[in-house]
């Protein structure tokens, strides 16, 4: 028997393409040259045409009934973890001593197109330091490098990246010597991509030669993860759970040892990090449990369940639990989760997608004409098998998403928020900081993690040390004031 995989030729295509309707997309298939063809035939053999059928049919060519809850209460909180209260502690030496042992790895979703912050190039390669100029990569990798010496561990670092920006994120990597960590222990894995939908239930070509598709959503890490050999590799390096976190959140706690405590000394299958929201229209999903069952609803759906948006008697929110997208998930977990994959939520987002129509021509749509399928990753907490773990953080030194440039996710408030976490840290070990009428920094301050990652640290690092806080501040790697202009 000849055993060799048959080559995917343009009949096999065609074939399974006019079995699902979307033979179309072969249109231009006699005036495309090799690489072109090649790439559309590779787009066409991606696709799992059980699963966008069945997408289809339920969320295109009919309206799917909305979601209803009878109950939605608010999830059961872990009060933020303050030094001496004897959970925290305990939680802090069972984390610290899981770094030891190296059974934890990090996870970072990093495929997203970044669209919003208007930057060309993959988002973990903005240069958010404000005088360091340093990318969003490099800050967590100096977070790493900072843990790995403190705790004498390795911690293998998975990127999930997609097919919008592979290329370009291991390039950056490339270029900036993978920011003195071991090549080894960074690994790469890539997301799938989905076909985007027109409102006829009709795939689109981007190109003549490609498909119109999206990355499946940061919840398509859970199926990678097995599929692309994290979870073997992981296993194989004695790792138990990954540490979580997504790539615009700038100041993120990666592998916090009071988080891995938690998350092992309640043998959670997921844990999520939860800050209280500002507001309740604030844009992050909302931790709370819906008939009994873990969610996070997204900030765009507030509006189907009004309760959310509720206040109590005193005028506080009932709902504050905001979604910072920082996670635990145990590797188990993980295989758990896609071993029932096929019943995983999809979400659909109706959006102007460019396409190339029936005369070859480019057509840029004023209004949305068709539907992008994603997956989220915190649709895990509906399978949990255990009580998860829901830790209060604050916000500062933790959750400083950038999403766009100016506003309330920004670059500039990211900065600003920092310089007022920051100042805290000079001022606590004896330093001056002027400030303005609003008792606000008057300065802008970036201190880098490698050389602190904490208060606690950096107090520790600075005993007689005094900066000159008469202008900005940057405080390097080896502590020392370098030069901001
Ligand atoms: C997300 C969360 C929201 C949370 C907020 C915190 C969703 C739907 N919502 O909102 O609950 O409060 O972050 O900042 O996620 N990504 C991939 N692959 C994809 C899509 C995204 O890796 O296919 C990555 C991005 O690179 C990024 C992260 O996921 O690191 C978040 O994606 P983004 O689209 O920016 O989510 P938000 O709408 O900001």
């Amino acid at each position: 028997m000849d055993t060799r995989v048959k080559a995917w030729t343009v009949d096999d295509a065609r074939l399974v393409l006019a079995e699902h309707g979307q033979e179309h997309v072969l249109r231009f298939w006699e005036s495309l040259n090799a690489a072109e063809r090649n790439s559309l035939l590779t787009d066409v053999k991606g696709i799992d045409f059980r699963l966008v059928d069945r997408l289809i049919r339920d969320w295109v060519s009919s309206e799917p009934p909305q979601e209803r809850f009878n109950r939605i209460e608010p999830i059961p909180l872990i009060p933020k973890a303050v030094e001496d209260r004897p959970d925290a502690v305990a939680a802090r030496d069972a984390g610290e001593e899981a770094l030891r042992q190296g059974w934890v790895g990090l996870f970072l979703v990093a495929g997203g197109q970044g669209t919003r912050l208007g930057f060309d190039g993959p988002k973990g390669a903005y240069p958010i330091g404000p005088f360091s100029k340093k990318s969003f990569f490099a800050f967590h990798a100096e977070k790493i490098r900072n843990l790995q010496r403190r705790y004498s561990c390795e911690l293998p670092w998975y990127i999930m990246v997609s097919d919008a920006n592979e290329a370009a994120t291991l390039a950056f990597f490339q270029a900036n010597a993978h920011f003195g960590l071991n090549p080894a222990n960074i690994v790469f894995l890539k997301q799938r991509m989905m076909p985007c939908i027109d409102n006829e239930g009709r795939f689109m070509l981007e190109e003549r030669g490609r498909l119109a598709m999206n990355p499946n959503g940061h919840g398509g890490c859970l199926p990678a993860m097995v599929e692309e050999g994290v979870v073997a590799d992981a296993r194989q390096r004695g790792i138990r759970m990954l540490s979580y976190f997504q790539v615009d959140n700038w100041t993120v706690k990666v592998a916090d040892p009071y988080f891995i405590g938690y998350h092992l000394l309640r043998n959670a299958d997921m844990s999520s990090k939860n800050h209280w929201k500002d507001d309740v229209r604030e844009a992050v999903g909302v931790h709370c449990r819906c008939d009994g069952e873990y969610r996070v609803v997204e900030y765009s759906e507030l509006d189907i369940y009004p309760q959310l948006l509720k206040l109590d008697a005193h005028g506080h929110m009932i709902h504050g639990a905001g979604n910072p997208a920082i996670h635990i998930l145990s590797v188990d977990f993980v295989e758990w989760v896609f071993n029932h994959f096929d019943s995983f939520p999809w979400h659909r987002a109706h959006k102007r997608i460019p396409y190339i129509d029936e005369r070859g021509e480019r057509v840029n749509p004023s209004n949305p004409n068709a539907y992008k399928f994603e997956t989220f990753v915190f649709d895990a907490l509906r399978f949990i098998r255990h009580e998860p773990v829901a830790l209060e953080i604050d916000r500062a030194g933790e959750y400083t998403p950038i999403k766009e440039f100016e506003g309330d996710n920004s670059v500039v408030t990211a900065w600003r928020r920092m310089s007022d976490y920051w100042a805290e840290w000079l001022e606590a070990a004896g330093g001056h900081v002027p400030r303005d009428d609003q008792g606000r920094p008057a300065i802008r301050i970036e201190i880098s993690p490698e050389f602190a990652l904490t208060k606690q640290e950096f107090l520790s690092k600075t005993v007689g040390r005094t900066y000159p806080t008469d202008g900005n501040l940057h405080i390097d790697a080896d502590g020392n004031a370098v030069p901001t202009a």
